[in-house]
């Protein structure tokens, strides 16, 4: 009805000035959906003045009450959960039972982050000085952990919702402010998780969320001198921003190329089972999905044909119908993925099903025999396209994972628990699973990426760390 969703700033619903808004195309039915603000770098400027502001009395109200807030948001925001889902299936097509649990998982994900707050924020250190050489016991050091300021958060379109939460719950726990800049799909579902936050009684423009084109704030507001911290998942933007970024602290999740390596004793059932909820959930469209198989040769046949018996019994259609496979965010990303399959196809890899594609919508497809010379063999799809490499021992699956550019997760599958172990030492990456798919959660685990997968660590209690700094008291007896 031509409505244009309005960007929240200092507390309040506002439209932005520029007249202009953002068009947020549905995948499924490729119409426009929705439209949020286009908002100025004017109004970029005003959010964080006004955070700069909130923070500071922010940082000054007891810890217990802005775990009460949190308390009270979470409880709102699964009360919320219907509507929030809904948006997530119009706007990046996320099966309906998915985008429920997105909210249900992001209203426990800001609860444990309140308790894990007070509990962490609750203590500092005492240090006394005679442990070093040459000093007497005459200084004692205290710390606390104090905020950094105002925290940008950029999440990705996959998690709207949750991938916001987990930057903005840690970061209002620690005593920071908050601007959130959404992903363009998944906008409106993360303004009506902002709306949430609202409803809890938080102080004006202590959090703020912008819309708008990234070409016109993006960098904006990466290189505003008011923010004290950037966290970002997504893709290559991320590599981008690293660079132009100035001296703040980062928190980058980007992307991932996730081997599963199976060995010839492994319980193929469950490396099938595995292989299809790890490679083909949300149509392959997460950053830890299962991107390579590595398999032994010796058993490789057999795998192949479990993987592709349940692939066969995906539903492929709509999210609407809570199906499997659904369409992938945007037709450039649909081509994308393309892209990749004909190169595939091109250089001789085995298709185990037929490709098909209508619009954004992508049947899902295994491709067997895949060669290091082959895109797919490198590259993330994004999509419900995966690959399978056989190697002929388990070193060449090391060196295979290891010359990747990405280093995200890995997961390896066998009985014996001594080869795991050293097979996940081996791995160049900053989580390896023993006989499971890879996964970020449970959210309070650790959660980070080596090479080109990421700067720091995350999960809830590393996150609410990582937007501290330790601030030292010292007291210099007589
Ligand atoms: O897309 C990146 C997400 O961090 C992956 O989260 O493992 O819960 O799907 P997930």
């Amino acid at each position: 009805d031509g409505e244009i969703f309005k960007y929240y700033a200092d507390g309040g619903w506002r439209k932005s000035s520029s007249g202009k808004s953002v068009a947020i195309v549905n995948p499924t039915t490729r119409k426009t959906q929705y439209k949020v603000q286009a908002c100025t770098q004017e109004e970029v400027n005003k959010v964080m003045e006004a955070a700069k502001v909130a923070q500071k009395a922010w940082a000054r109200t007891p810890l217990w009450k802005r775990a009460e807030l949190l308390h009270r948001a979470a409880a709102i925001l699964k009360e919320h959960k219907a509507p929030i889902a809904e948006c997530l299936v119009k706007e990046i097509a996320k099966p309906s039972k998915d985008a429920v649990t997105e909210v249900v998982r992001s209203g426990d994900l800001v609860s444990y982050t309140a308790e894990e707050g007070v509990r962490i924020l609750g203590e500092g250190k005492f240090l006394v000085s005679d442990s070093f050489p040459g000093n007497e016991r005459s200084k004692y050091c205290l710390t606390s952990k104090i905020p950094l300021g105002v925290i940008l958060a950029i999440p990705p379109f996959n998690y709207p919702v949750n991938l916001a939460v987990s930057k903005i719950a840690p970061a209002l726990i620690a005593g920071n402010a908050i601007v959130l800049k959404p992903p363009t799909q998944g906008a409106v579902a993360a303004l009506h998780m902002v709306h949430c936050f609202h409803l809890a009684g938080f102080p004006k423009g202590l959090i703020s969320c912008i819309t708008g084109k990234g070409s016109e704030i993006g960098d904006f507001l990466t290189m505003h001198p008011g923010v004290n911290c950037i966290s970002f998942t997504g893709g290559d933007t991320g590599v981008a921003i690293s660079k132009k970024a100035g001296m703040v602290p980062l928190q980058m999740e980007l992307g991932g190329k996730d081997a599963c390596i199976v060995l010839e004793d492994a319980d193929l059932d469950l490396v099938a089972a595995n292989i299809v909820k790890g490679g083909f959930s949300y149509s392959g469209q997460r950053c830890t999905a299962v991107k390579v198989v590595l398999v032994m040769e010796s058993v490789a046949d057999v795998l192949v044909e479990k993987v592709k018996a349940k692939v066969a019994k995906l539903s492929v259609g709509p999210p609407e119908d809570d199906c499997d496979i659904t369409p992938v965010v945007s037709e450039s990303s649909a081509n994308f993925i393309e892209g990749l399959v004909m190169d595939a196809k091109e250089k001789g890899a085995t298709f185990c099903q037929e490709y098909k594609r209508e619009g954004n919508l992508i049947w899902p497809v295994l491709l067997d025999h895949v060669r290091p010379d082959m895109r797919i063999a490198w590259e993330e799809p994004f999509g419900p396209v995966l690959p399978v490499i056989r190697i002929s021992s388990v070193d060449e699956g090391i060196h295979h994972c290891n010359a990747s550019n990405f280093g995200l997760q890995g997961c390896v599958f066998t009985r014996d628990i001594n080869k795991a172990i050293m097979i996940s030492d081996a791995m160049e990456t900053g989580t390896v699973q023993i006989n499971s798919a890879p996964a970020r959660g449970p959210d309070h685990f650790p959660f980070q990426g080596l090479k080109d997968s990421g700067i720091g660590s995350q999960g809830i209690t590393n996150s609410i760390n990582m937007m501290t700094k330790i601030k030292s008291t010292v007291i210099n007896l007589p």
